[in-house]
């Protein structure tokens, strides 16, 4: 075979290893949807009638001031609210057409569909190898020697594999903070979500991890759905295809990223927007 058609033997070998782990790796655009979706706690409305379409390979960037009810949102979206004290909804969110509350669904199976990253790096009490494999072991993704595997590929995904190669067995709480958040979304990442969320995932870091995990999220997509939250405007334009704007209670706007910050259509947004509104 002529040298420049080879394959190149370590993404061959990653994706066919991913392809065992995920057969439906090739399955088109998912969709994450909310239908008329009211958020309560106690008498509390805190958002109402939010109808939004999630599409694979979009990065949606949620904005709005302090209190304007972005993480209740993002939390709602894996039913990471339902236990939560006072905590109502009316309406729908559809995960591939289905209701994610349907007595049918999987709680376990809900959030290896649709994972989550927090604003503060959280890694689990254990090796640094163990916090990636843990989800995998614990839905039985993968065994034995094939959690090597899975755990140096999620390690390069995010690009600590170099950092952690020769200290696998430590515990994480000695990385650092950027380091520690990687892991968690190397964690995230190893149970093959179709779905993101993040909840200001960088505001806890340095400006220079900030941006390697700014870098990883274009990277991730097209293969997932990201929703990010996020207190900056910067991030949300750099990262982000799609922008929601919340305030007062609702979903105010949404659309293109570029059209949201350089054409709004409500006055609320471009006041949001342009720094006129905390
Ligand atoms: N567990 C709870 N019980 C009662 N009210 C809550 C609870 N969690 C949040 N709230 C209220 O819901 C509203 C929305 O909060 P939320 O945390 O979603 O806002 P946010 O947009 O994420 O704000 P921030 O930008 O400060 O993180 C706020 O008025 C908050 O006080
Ligand atoms: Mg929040």
């Amino acid at each position: 075979m002529d040298e420049v058609l080879k394959p190149n033997v370590d993404s061959a070998r990653i994706e066919s290893v991913l392809h065992q782990l995920d057969p439906d790796v090739d399955r088109p655009a998912h969709v994450i949807a909310t239908e008329g979706l009211n958020l309560h706690f106690g008498s509390k409305s805190i958002l109402s009638g939010v109808n939004m379409d999630f599409t694979r390979g979009t990065i949606t960037a949620l904005i709005g001031p302090t209190g304007s009810g972005k993480s209740t949102f993002l939390r709602t979206l894996n039913r990471m609210n339902d236990r939560v004290v006072g905590f109502r909804h009316e309406g729908d969110v559809r995960l591939d057409g289905c209701s994610i509350w349907d007595p049918g669904e999987d709680l376990l199976t809900l959030r290896r569909r649709v994972g989550m990253l927090f604003q503060r790096p959280n890694p689990f009490p254990m090796s640094i190898k163990d916090n990636v494999v843990s989800g995998v072991r614990a839905h039985r993704i993968a065994k034995g020697k094939q959690l090597d595997v899975v755990a140096e590929i999620r390690l390069r995904e995010v690009g600590l594999w170099d950092a952690v190669k020769d200290r696998l067995g430590d515990s994480p709480y000695r990385l650092s903070g950027g380091q520690q958040q990687l892991l968690c979304l190397a964690r995230a990442l190893a149970v093959g979500p179709e779905v993101l969320l993040l909840d200001e995932p960088t505001s806890a870091l340095d400006p220079l991890s900030t941006e390697s995990v700014e870098e990883l999220l274009r990277r991730l997509t097209p293969a997932l759905s990201l929703i990010v939250v996020t207190h900056n405007l910067g991030q949300a334009r750099r990262v982000s295809d799609v922008t929601m704007f919340f305030h007062d209670g609702r979903l105010v706007e949404y659309g293109p990223t570029d059209q949201v910050f350089e054409r709004p259509r409500e006055s609320d947004t471009a006041r949001y927007v342009n720094g006129l509104m905390g």
